[in-house]
């Protein structure tokens, strides 16, 4: 029996025969921020945060071997023991039928055999308390009466994740319980991890709720509950009848615990049901534990999972596509949801996970934001202005970002590096943010530079270096304020002297691709070099666009101006020593004094620098032979090409760039999609892969070549990257090559036999098409933005609306018509589409607008069409010939 997903309308889904599927989890979580995890057995963890563990931490292998998942057993007529997650003998013998509902952010479980049906449901409510409930209803569907004997356990972890190792039986030495009417509250004396031993302040807790039978006995010492003999397969208290249980108002010190609660014996009579309501919960208020569980029973479950669903509903509501396909229109919901789920969990708190601490880095603090400014752009502002705090004046950055606002360090264990590509980010998503609002104020808002000990872009460290503060100062001891513009100047202007010996921008620690990490000395990212080119000509944009607003110049740091001097600019050591000078001179502090520009000046100065770096590449960079004709992207620390087309070698990062950022021609980008579709295009893992295989450990360049080929950055069909490519393609008008890309990662996703995930886009799909790190992608945040601003078109230019559609026929339903609800400046607005004749993208252009019903006038730019009108509910554009 194969599993098979149904998706309906609204996004809920069904997965049948889903126990075929071992390695399946599925979040739950609330603002308030509990992250867990859940899977047809009921694995998963759940925690706050790094040191705040409910359950016990999961990695992915731990989805099927572990036995700490939560579970309710139930002894059956004295002759067996049958439970919820599955794991008992008996039904490792007698196989139930598993199967899946879910809604958004609502798990449930059915499983069943020809006796017994029992529903697990779980959700974590959409309040302010860290707490999971489940529902669990056992019913008899047999034709006769059964006994069953009713035992929850939930093994309490209440630690750090620092001591699923070490410290790992000491810690439970820690632990302190107290045993109420129908629960346990945990209260450690101490939390171990990395920063010291100090108090614990954490109430962990599990209660039971049953109107259809009493807790007869308490087991929350884990070894007890076990049972000497037993496991928790089929734990000994549930099998036999054990004595000496605890008892309401018992405390517990010193053992491993569970959440553990024998029910007394019920008879079921045919279809009668026996139902449990579970709270694991943790909260510094003890007494707030008490009275949320209090509450717990069947209305009041009810109630709480149908706020959850409307919540999270109201949430991804913001975004509503409806094109032809009504799968797509209900899988794309699970994508829109994922940015902000990336935005709770960071790329941590999932069983699939790199750096397993928590935290975000600096590049996915950026591109998260990408889908809040689609999505609730009013929440931006604020957000989007604290993250320019982590710039430093010599244009690199911190790069781990904490839990509060503003809080920003130079790396996790104090090891400084470059990513070179970061200074990039930041413009994308400021011009969004400005496109889409017309708020360009923000442009000159003031914000402060972060400063440590490291100068240089990190290659020198200031000795004596003693200011606990890590904002900039001046000479004078103020600390130093620049505008938006201004940060995004130093990390755009900066890169253009940092370059290699091909006079590309250098690689320095890595750039979008954290594997290439090993080219430190000589790597070059041709990749970023377009990138970055492309930026300051857009940036020169921007400032045109300020002066139409009335801004004729602006004033920027008195050491900036060293960056704008005439120099030879194809003399790389001219381009070293002018980087010199600039970071010697803004290493301590920087003068103070601020120097105005005449924004005509600065723009014609970024334009000249700009159509620099892109003419390097598309000149220097492009490689031809009888197997085909594409980009370098890289240099490796040999000084040697890693693209080659004679050797068949090929990397999907160094087209994206060049085509996204005008580096390449349009005939450049016909033979780059011919080629890719020739090395990097495989069906069967979900499309585009990274790169070809190079069969080399190559030592010159980074890690990612230690990885097998397929996987992870190593040629996996890598989603953050092919969407990348996906709205380059859209972005330089190759619609039917950009749909291609989106169009086969959604199948492949949406296939669960293969992809093996419930709906949604992975991180990467391995060399079999399974996806991995589901949910927590950067990823999710491009396919919005593609699909909002390329296939529909919507874009903003300052406020004003301007449309482009890209959609291809195949997209317009039998009626012609094709539709997007998303925001725009602050409103929920339709898009409507009418395409009558059903026309292909090409043949069509927009005849007609109506705004709200009234048909407006419209200016034609080499965009789409531009218009003033502020819409409030609906527009409707008419394609025609
Ligand atoms: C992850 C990281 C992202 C990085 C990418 C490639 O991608 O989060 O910053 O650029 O790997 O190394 P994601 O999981 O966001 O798709």
């Amino acid at each position: 029996m194969k599993p098979k997903i149904t998706l309906n309308k609204n996004g809920s889904f069904q997965v049948e025969n889903v126990d075929k599927l071992s390695y399946l989890y599925f979040p739950l979580t609330n603002y308030h921020s509990l992250k867990s995890s859940i899977t047809p057995s009921l694995h998963g963890d759940a925690k706050i945060d790094q040191n705040s563990f409910l359950l016990l931490p999961t990695s992915v292998e731990d989805l099927h071997h572990s036995l700490f998942n939560r579970n309710v057993y139930f002894n059956v007529n004295d002759s067996y023991t049958w439970s919820v997650t599955g794991n008992t003998p008996y039904q490792l013998l007698e196989k139930d039928e598993v199967s899946v509902e879910a809604d958004f952010l609502v798990h449930k479980v059915i499983r069943k055999n020809s006796d017994i049906h029992c529903t697990v449901e779980s959700f974590v409510p959409f309040n302010d308390t860290y707490q999971e409930l489940h529902q669990v209803t056992f019913t008899n569907v047999s034709n006769d009466s059964m006994k069953i004997k009713p035992a929850v356990s939930i093994p309490m972890y209440s630690r750090s994740a620092d001591n699923i190792r070490d410290h790992r039986h000491v810690t439970a030495l820690l632990n302190d319980a107290e045993l109420f009417e129908n629960g346990i509250i945990n209260k450690p004396t101490f939390s171990f991890d990395e920063r010291g031993h100090l108090r614990n302040d954490i109430y962990y807790s599990v209660f039971v709720q049953s109107d259809d039978a009493a807790v007869a006995k308490y087991w929350p010492v884990l070894e007890e509950f076990v049972g000497e003999g037993g496991n928790l397969l089929d734990p000994l208290v549930v099998k036999e009848d054990v004595q000496n249980s605890f008892k309401v108002g018992d405390s517990v010190s010193g053992y491993e615990l569970t959440g553990a609660f024998e029910y007394k014996e019920v008879e079921l009579k045919a279809n009668e049901s026996f139902t449990v309501h579970i709270s694991i919960m943790a909260d510094k208020d003890k007494d707030k534990t008490l009275d949320t569980v209090k509450k717990m029973d069947s209305v009041y479950f009810a109630k709480l999972r149908n706020e959850t669903i409307q919540n999270w509903r109201d949430e991804i509501n913001k975004l509503e596509i409806s094109v032809a396909d009504e799968t797509f229109n209900a899988w794309v919901k699970w994508v829109t949801l994922q940015p902000t789920l990336r935005r709770i969990y960071g790329c941590s708190f999932l069983p699939h996970h790199d750096y397993g601490r928590g935290g975000r880095g600096w590049r996915d603090l950026w591109q998260d934001l990408l889908a809040l400014i689609l999505m609730q752009p009013t929440e931006v502002r604020p957000q989007l202005l604290n993250n320019f705090l982590g710039i430093r004046i010599d244009g690199s950055n911190a790069t781990i970002i904490g839990d509060k606002p503003g809080e920003f360090l130079a790396d996790r264990n104090n090891i400084p590096r470059v990513w070179m590509d970061h200074g990039s980010w930041p413009l994308i998503t400021t011009k969004l943010y400005v496109d889409k609002t017309g708020d360009y104020e923000f442009y000159l808002e003031k914000q402060h530079y972060f400063s440590d000990k490291f100068t240089h872009y990190t290659k020198n460290v200031l000795e004596n270096h003693n200011d606990e503060s890590t904002i900039l100062k001046t000479k004078s001891g103020e600390e130093y304020e620049g505008c938006v513009i201004e940060h995004l100047l130093v990390q755009n202007v900066v890169p253009f002297f940092n370059v290699g010996k091909h006079n590309n921008i250098r690689l320095e620690d890595a750039d979008w691709n954290d594997g290439l990490d090993m080219a430190h000395q000589h790597g070059e990212s041709v990749a970023f070099t377009s990138f970055y080119g492309g930026n300051l000509i857009e940036l020169a944009t921007i400032l045109r666009k300020l002066q139409s607003k009335g801004i004729t110049s602006i004033e920027l740091f008195e050491e900036f101006s060293l960056l704008l001097k005439d120099v030879d600019y194809a003399s790389i050591s001219k381009k070293k020593n002018t980087l010199q000078t600039y970071f010697d001179a803004v290493a301590k502090q920087i003068s103070g004094k601020k120097v105005s520009h005449n924004i005509d000046a600065l723009a014609k100065k970024l334009d000249e620098m700009g159509e620099l770096l892109l003419s390097q590449v598309r000149e220097n960079e492009w490689l031809t032979s009888e197997n085909g004709s594409w980009f370098n992207g890289y240099y490796d620390n040999d000084s040697n090409r890693l693209d080659n087309p004679d050797k068949e070698h090929m990397t999907l990062t160094g087209q994206v760039f060049s085509i996204m950022c005008g580096a390449a021609t349009n005939n450049q980008i016909k033979n780059i999609i011919q080629s890719a579709d020739k090395y990097l295009f495989d069906e069967t893992v979900g499309g585009y892969k990274l790169n070809t295989d190079y069969r080399e450990v190559k030592e010159n360049m980074g890690r990612l070549f230690g990885f097998a080929y397929g996987h992870k950055e190593n040629g996996a069909m890598f989603s953050h990257m092919a969407f990348m490519y996906s709205n380059a393609l859209y972005r330089r008008g190759f619609a039917h090559a950009g749909f291609k890309v989106m169009d086969t990662v959604f199948h492949h996703s949406v296939d669960i036999e293969t992809s093996k995930i419930y709906p949604g886009v992975p991180e990467y799909f391995d060399p079999k098409g399974r996806g991995l790190y589901h949910y927590l992608t950067g990823s999710a945040s491009w396919y919005i933005l593609n699909a909002v601003t390329e296939v529909f078109g919507i874009k903003g230019d300052f406020g004003d609306v301007l449309l482009e559609p890209k959609l291809l026929k195949s997209q317009f339903n039998e009626e012609g018509k094709a539709s997007i609800k998303t925001i725009i400046n602050y409103n929920l607005v339709e898009i409507e589409y009418q395409n009558k004749d059903f026309l292909d993208f090409g043949e069509y252009t927009i005849s007609e607008v109506f705004v709200d019903g009234e048909s407006v006038s419209f200016i034609r730019t080499d965009m789409g069409v531009e218009f003033e009108e502020n819409p409030i509910q609906k527009i409707t554009v008419t394609l025609s010939k």
